[in-house]
């Protein structure tokens, strides 16, 4: 019989020897922060679903993207809201552009600093879907065409890494081939996998204002009951040429993060998405728990299901308290 001879506890009798064997570390390494870019100067426009988080003009994302990098986050992620949208989102791809723009700053003034852009039609089409819609429904060739002028345009701007988080099937391969054809076949893709139809990314819409103005994104983004096709939709991304795959969102999503990584073995990144986020912000405002904690336990989660990479609103913050 194991017991009394077996005593779990006993490794758990003090903090120097609950650190002695603790298994999961996080690190500020492990995180990518988000930005919000819209149009003007000295702009700072908080979120009202996230409180916390703003959207900033590019000056402000540049200052603050600053103090990211010194809390020794590596990475952030840019999303862009233009001053003006139409049916096919042609700001998207403006060199001029709010993204662009910020790319170049933070290329000069953020050195080290790696710059990841999301890719995808949804802030900038005036229907607030991720592409060309045709017949109620996003075309998804017409849109390839439309997701490869984005991310040639950021990586004209210097962008590390271009993130396509739009859905529409055989996107990897064609942004890797015209990135390739232009002559930046050192540009990165991290690859929106496994990004499933979510009720969390309601805050995000807010922040983007992205959201869809008539049905919603469930013929291209993933039925949330499906595991198996969220493991041949990484296979995919992964032959076209993905450097990184990703979750999401994160929470409840977990046994994705951790078969994915078991099964593939390449850099896994999950998005602790924006109602991730509100969330624990909410309850913990509301004083209905203690949100530093509650934060920690989350994103402590998320990596021991394998992530290599956490995106999270929470990134500078956790990152601060870390060291
Ligand atoms: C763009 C995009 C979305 C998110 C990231 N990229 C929104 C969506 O698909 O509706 C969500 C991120 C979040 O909720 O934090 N397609």
């Amino acid at each position: 019989m194991a017991f009394p001879i077996n005593r779990p506890r006993r490794l758990r009798r003090t903090d120097t020897l609950r650190r002695m064997v603790r298994e999961t570390r996080l690190s500020p390494d492990d995180f990518i922060q988000p930005y919000f870019v819209c149009p003007g100067r000295d702009v700072r426009k908080p979120i009202g679903a996230m409180p916390g988080v703003a959207q900033m003009s590019v000056d402000n994302v540049v200052s603050a993207a600053r103090e990211t990098f010194a809390a020794g986050v590596p990475a952030v992620i840019l999303f862009g809201i233009p001053s003006r949208k139409d049916a096919t989102g042609t700001a998207a791809w403006n060199d001029q552009g709010e993204v662009q723009r910020t790319i170049r700053e933070l290329k000069e003034r953020v050195p080290g600093l790696v710059v990841i852009t999301d890719v995808c039609m949804c802030e900038y089409t005036d229907h607030g879907h991720c592409g060309v819609v045709r017949n109620q429904d996003v075309d998804n060739d017409a849109t390839l065409e439309l997701l490869v002028r984005e991310a040639l345009s950021h990586a004209r701007a210097g962008a590390d890494i271009v993130a396509p988080s739009d859905m529409m099937d055989g996107r990897v391969g064609a942004i890797r081939t015209a990135l390739d054809d232009e002559g930046f076949g050192d540009v990165a893709i991290m690859a929106y996998s496994a990004k499933f139809a979510s009720a969390f990314y309601g805050p995000f819409r807010e922040a983007a204002e992205s959201a869809p103005q008539f049905g919603d994104r469930r013929s291209y983004q993933m039925d949330p009951p499906n595991g198996d096709e969220a493991m041949r939709e990484v296979a995919l991304d992964l032959e076209e040429g993905a450097d990184l795959v990703m979750v999401k969102p994160a929470l409840p999503y977990l046994d994705l993060i951790y078969r994915v990584k078991q099964e593939f073995n390449v850099p896994v990144a999950a998005y602790n998405v924006s109602g991730e986020y509100s969330m624990i912000r909410a309850a913990g405002i509301n004083g209905w728990l203690d949100e530093e904690r509650a934060t920690l336990e989350v994103l402590t989660s998320i990596k021991r299901a394998g992530a290599d990479l956490i995106l999270t609103y929470f990134a500078t913050a956790v990152a601060q308290r870390l060291r």
